[in-house]
């Protein structure tokens, strides 16, 4: 069952709850997050919510409950969905106000829901997907996870309407993410990904697969790289909470040579499978016990 929350209250999710002068939807005024269930356990949750409350705190926003109450608000509504894998989705915003660019004397609206995963076709991690590069037309803070995602919307539906899967937002020739993802290459086994500045979104999943890689004694570099870099690759993956890792098999319809998935990005791939089974096995165990 698809679960929703707002405001203290479990809801129907298809309730029609937000009022008209809710910020969110009349400026963006707010910042979210999405955790990805795996057997009931949020995964990589405490990850979340620091980036949630850091986002946050960048635009002057304080998330309403502590880590410890956002961590019971979202297990209870995985146990209420009773869905054992899911996405939840968490959003804080400047609350409900007459319309004024002015911050609001309001409390913050917090809304969660559980939903079943966006399921990804399992011959796109056997056959890659087509990703198109363009222009990131995005404001200066992509590091914060807010909710104005009109440019990356955009990106998405242009990539999809060209046959493709995913956008990649290039800066100056330099390529910076997709629209919902982070982007990694792999050159002569050595692993490259664009480092975490302000123009881009540091993700759970990014740093996940660095730390793996590092783990599996792959060189890890953080750099800027073109977009001649990137078609030029071995191997080209793209990351996120949704998709996990997600082969590229070509960049503007220029096919990146070699096998797909390659062999770096399944050695991660496989290396991440086994690290969300240890975690939610050791995460379900001590739940257990604390009870
Ligand atoms: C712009 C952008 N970059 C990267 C990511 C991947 O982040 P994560 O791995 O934390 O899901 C997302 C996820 O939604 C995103 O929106």
């Amino acid at each position: 069952m698809e679960i929703g929350f707002i405001n203290g209250e479990f809801v129907d999710i298809s309730s029609p709850v937000i009022p008209i002068q809710e910020r969110g939807h009349q400026f963006g005024d707010g910042v979210y997050e999405v955790v990805r269930v795996y057997r009931r356990v949020p995964f990589l949750l405490a990850e979340h919510m620091d980036r949630l409350e850091r986002s946050a705190h960048e635009i002057k926003l304080t998330v309403p409950y502590s880590k410890t109450e956002l961590k019971q608000i979202i297990e209870e509504g995985i146990q209420r969905s009773d869905l054992k894998e899911a996405e939840v989705y968490v959003q804080v915003t400047r609350g409900i106000a007459a319309r004024n660019h002015l911050f609001p004397d309001a409390l913050p609206s917090f809304t969660m829901t559980v939903r079943p995963i966006r399921d990804v076709p399992t011959n796109y991690y056997k056959k890659g997907v087509a990703v198109y590069t363009m222009e990131d037309i995005r404001w200066k803070y992509c590091f914060i996870k807010s909710l104005n995602l009109l440019p990356n919307i955009l990106a998405k539906q242009t990539a999809i309407d060209q046959g493709g899967y995913e956008a990649i937002l290039v800066n100056n020739d330099l390529v910076m993410e997709g629209s919902s993802t982070n982007v990694f290459v792999i050159k002569d086994d050595i692993v490259y990904t664009t480092p975490t500045v302000k123009g881009i979104l540091a993700g759970i999943t990014r740093q996940k697969v660095i730390d793996l890689a590092k783990q599996l004694n792959y060189e890890v570099i953080e750099d800027f790289y073109s977009v001649a870099f990137l078609k030029a690759a071995d191997e080209v993956f793209i990351t996120s909470t949704v998709v996990e890792l997600l082969p590229v098999h070509s960049i503007d319809n220029d096919r990146i040579q070699g096998v797909i998935p390659g062999p770096v990005m399944s050695a991660l791939s496989e290396a991440y499978r086994t690290t969300v089974i240890q975690v939610c096995k050791n995460e379900s165990v001590s739940s257990q016990s604390n009870e």
